[in-house]
């Protein structure tokens, strides 16, 4: 590629330790179709002809068919992208691989495709592919775990457990309701790749190697066969940003973290000690010593998982940090961290919702848990509060009645209405009916409560939600249904 200039071959070692090849070939699809649309655009500048642009494009399409037969593959896949690299020693990078099998495949025409343009747009033109299909995947994942999510709040039903702050038994909840508070996590989630998506869909390709290309190229020709939103308005930062890459890996490590305290949750309530659900068997291991075990494997690896995925944005931005502009090759380094984020969570994703709509939650436990432990007690401070009493008053007096019941082993149900009345003569016979388990659900009567009816209007919204973000979806995968820019290995589209 550019041997033009040395005297002395490269130091074989040196030489096979600077190839990405290993695992850029992981960017083929991406390299083929920005190849096929800096072909147009460079064929409307005058220096292909139409027939030379025909055969250019058709060439283009033969590569990835080319490198499978060499593999003996079928499809392209992880196993046979390792294949290919492993067939292929002599290609330093990608973009030189595919280059390298046009010109087996269409003879000496291939070596004008690089006119105009450097593997520096190349490189930043083919990760924001790959990105772009990862977001759209992952936002299909979410959008699919978010479905189970609400699909099990509902199947919950009235059913409540404590919540807890400080990892003590706080006030009860609808089980509903604090799966909606994950919904929630993951709206924000969804919201945030949804945004990094808009900034990243530009088109490097005309920047050139740092100066912007010097052919006078119309950039919105490859801009739009890419389906992108149009060219990137400046070189110097086009052929060096991985802001997307930044933005996607600091989303997903967010993300990342939610799964995990999901995953916490599960590993805890499934205890025996909390004995609130049962893990499916079939999401599970046993031990090999212990024959009684069954282990929360899945939960715990999630928990591991959002560790990597920190160390993936973590890297990259270390990375990028101080990088003088424009192009470094320090950013070759920051491919792995991408692939492998997008790898580890969409592994994440697939299984989530499944797992989700297996788990099986024991009612009775949960419910025997949220009725001891006067997690009525606010319920009753409000009751007091109703009657004129300040509310601190009200504490003050419910503490009193608590320490009474902790003394005597009763509920704040199980003492008399004379014992009460010797703490406030506000005490009344319809203390005891604000005090019922019901009583404690619905007086948290706010917009995010988890009163009854509040929750199941927040089940409603939740569902909306899932409507719209559908649409958005389809939309999405419509409009890059058009062109090759899409589906790179191992994407595939979830919904
Ligand atoms: N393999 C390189 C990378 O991933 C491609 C760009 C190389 N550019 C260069 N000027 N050496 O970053």
């Amino acid at each position: 590629m550019w041997s033009g200039r040395f005297r002395e071959p490269l130091d074989p070692g040196f030489e096979s330790w600077q190839r990405s090849f290993p695992f850029d070939v992981r960017l083929l699809p991406q390299e083929v179709a920005a190849s096929k649309a800096h072909a147009r655009a460079i064929a409307a500048a005058g220096i292909l002809t139409d027939a030379e642009l025909v055969k250019m494009l058709d060439g283009l399409d033969g590569v990835i068919p080319a490198a499978l037969e060499e593999a003996k593959s079928a499809k392209l896949d992880a196993a046979s992208a390792a294949a290919i690299a492993a067939l292929h020693p002599e290609a330093e990078d990608i973009h030189h691989f595919v280059e390298l099998t046009l010109t087996k495949q269409i003879g000496d025409l291939a070596l004008k495709l690089h006119t105009g343009r450097s593997r520096n747009e190349q490189i930043a033109t083919d990760m924001r592919l790959f990105v772009r299909d990862a977001i759209d995947e992952t936002l299909a994942g979410l959008l699919a775990w978010r479905e189970a999510l609400i699909a099990t709040a509902k199947a919950a039903g009235d059913a409540v457990m404590p919540s807890y702050t400080h990892l003590q038994r706080a006030e009860p909840v609808l089980v509903a309701h604090w799966l909606l508070a994950y919904v929630s996590m993951l709206e924000r989630d969804f919201s945030r790749l949804k945004d990094c998506r808009v900034r990243l869909n530009f088109c490097p390709l005309g920047s050139g190697a740092i100066a912007g290309a010097t052919l006078k190229l119309d950039r919105h020709i490859a801009a739009s066969a890419l389906n992108f939103d149009g060219p990137t308005p400046n070189s110097m930062d086009a052929t060096s940003d991985r802001d997307f890459a930044l933005e996607f890996m600091q989303n997903l490590a967010v993300l990342g973290l939610h799964i995990s305290r999901f995953a916490e949750e599960l590993t805890l309530h499934s205890t025996a000690e909390f004995g609130f659900l049962d893990l499916p068997e079939r999401f599970s291991t046993g031990s090999s010593a212990m024959p009684q075990k069954k282990n929360p494997d899945l939960t715990e690896l999630i928990r591991g998982k959002a560790g990597r995925l920190q160390g993936a944005a973590i890297t990259l931005a270390t990375i990028v940090k101080g990088l003088p502009l424009a192009y470094n090759k320090d950013l070759q380094e920051g491919q792995e961290p991408v692939f492998d984020a997008a790898d580890t969570i969409s592994g994440m994703l697939r299984l989530l919702p499944e797992f989700t709509g297996a788990l099986r939650f024991r009612a009775d436990v949960m419910k025997a848990a949220a009725e001891k432990g006067y997690l009525n007690a606010m319920a009753a401070a409000t009751y007091l509060t109703h009657k004129g009493v300040p509310f601190r008053k009200a504490h003050e007096k419910i503490g009193q009645a608590v320490r009474l019941g902790l003394e005597t082993g009763r509920e704040l149900n199980e003492l008399t209405l004379d014992e009460l009345r010797g703490f406030g003569e506000e005490f009344a016979a319809d203390f005891f009916d604000a005090i019922t388990l019901e009583a404690t659900l619905d007086c948290h009567d706010v917009i995010g409560g988890t009163a009854r009816a509040q929750v199941k209007d927040a089940l409603e919204g939740a569902s909306q939600r899932i409507a719209t973000d559908r649409a958005l979806l389809a939309s999405l995968y419509s409009k890059k249904a058009g062109d090759s820019a899409n589906v790179g290995l191992e994407q595939t589209a979830i919904v």
